[in-house]
């Protein structure tokens, strides 16, 4: 049986990993096992910045967006150099197990300790929600929360002044946070990258609530969708810049950014980090290893790490069908 725990976050980071980093400390106390708290994520492995943690180590954490163990992407991890040190200084500490908060970029980092016989287990932490296996991933909930808080405050001053508003959110190659939030705030058009659209079709829907007496318009694009034209680096200002001349209406855009990934977590992505990251610790106390946990129909299951990382990612389309429905006249 494991008896050292290390735990570490990687990538962006996501509201309700510190939730998640607190319920792996405590529930390894509560094996009896003792948990090390890794520091910028693969980069501190390397590094040699691990620290042992005690259960006042994590108090008054739960509440607090970011991660208190920092976060990093590490190009080094992914050499036989680096992942050779990382290994070495677990072995050095005498951890056997860690447990892996991040997205998929992460968790196949996570695959490359496992080889070394380093038991890994994965928890899903990411704004994007772009993990397949889980239903929601850490982080989502809150990044989707505050985007439909800043959009509520953009559409008082798109109808005080009639204007379209072009409201770009993060996600990656993922339309997730456009679709809940657009469906959510009631958003006229939403532009994602699993869906294929038209402007032109845009700009005609648009067209079309003007002259039905609607005086404001707003459209969520996901950073992630990509633009017939190549000239056009940014997304929303490409966007934008076709609705304006071809609609003739006044259109301003707005990119949310890194907003999105701060601030206190919600209910959801606080029980949600706290179910997945005990999962995940009564895994590695069963011996287990490789998996990565998830919610699945408000279950709390376990999979096949290689597995996971192998399945498409996907959207809800019901939702989007559904944003389609509300949206038309
Ligand atoms: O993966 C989370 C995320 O916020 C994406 O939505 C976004 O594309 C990316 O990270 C931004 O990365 P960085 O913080 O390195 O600019």
């Amino acid at each position: 049986m494991s008896r050292r725990i290390g735990v570490l976050t990687s990538g962006g980071d996501a509201p309700g990993m510190n939730a998640a980093i607190r319920t792996v400390v405590r529930t390894a106390l509560s094996f009896k096992m003792e948990p090390f708290g890794i520091y910028r994520g693969y980069h501190g492995l390397i590094n040699d910045e691990i620290e042992k943690l005690v259960s006042s180590s994590v108090s008054g954490i739960i509440q607090r967006g970011g991660t208190v163990l920092k976060s990093a992407r590490s190009q080094e991890f992914m050499t036989k150099q680096g992942l050779e040190m990382a290994v070495n200084n677990l072995k050095k500490h005498k951890i056997d197990s860690v447990v892996i908060i991040g997205g998929d970029g992460s968790f196949r980092g996570a695959l490359s300790l496992m080889k070394h016989g380093i038991k890994i287990i994965g928890i899903p932490a990411t704004i994007d929600n772009d993990i397949p296996c889980t239903d929601f991933s850490i982080g989502f909930d809150t990044a989707v929360n505050t985007v439909m808080d800043a959009v509520n405050k953009i559409r008082d001053t798109a109808s005080s002044h009639e204007r379209i508003y072009v409201v770009e959110v993060m996600g990656r190659h993922s339309g997730n946070i456009a679709l809940y939030s657009g469906l959510a705030v009631g958003a006229d058009s939403i532009l994602i990258p699993e869906v294929p659209f038209e402007l032109d079709q845009v700009c005609e829907k648009i067209r079309l609530a003007y002259e039905a007496g609607k005086n404001h318009n707003i459209v969520v694009v996901a950073e992630g969708i990509s633009l017939p034209s190549d000239d056009i680096r940014n997304v929303s200002f490409g966007v934008g810049k076709y609705i304006e001349e071809h609609t003739g209406y006044e259109t301003r855009i707005v990119i949310l950014g890194h907003i999105q990934r701060g601030g206190s977590p919600t209910v959801n992505d606080r029980l949600l980090a706290s179910r997945l990251a005990y999962h995940a610790v009564s895994l590695i106390h069963q011996g287990k290893s490789g998996k990565m946990v998830g919610e699945v129909d408000k279950l709390i299951k376990s999979w096949d790490l290689q597995y996971a990382l192998a399945q498409e990612h996907t959207i809800n389309m019901e939702y989007y069908r559904l944003a389609s429905i509300l949206s038309s006249l």
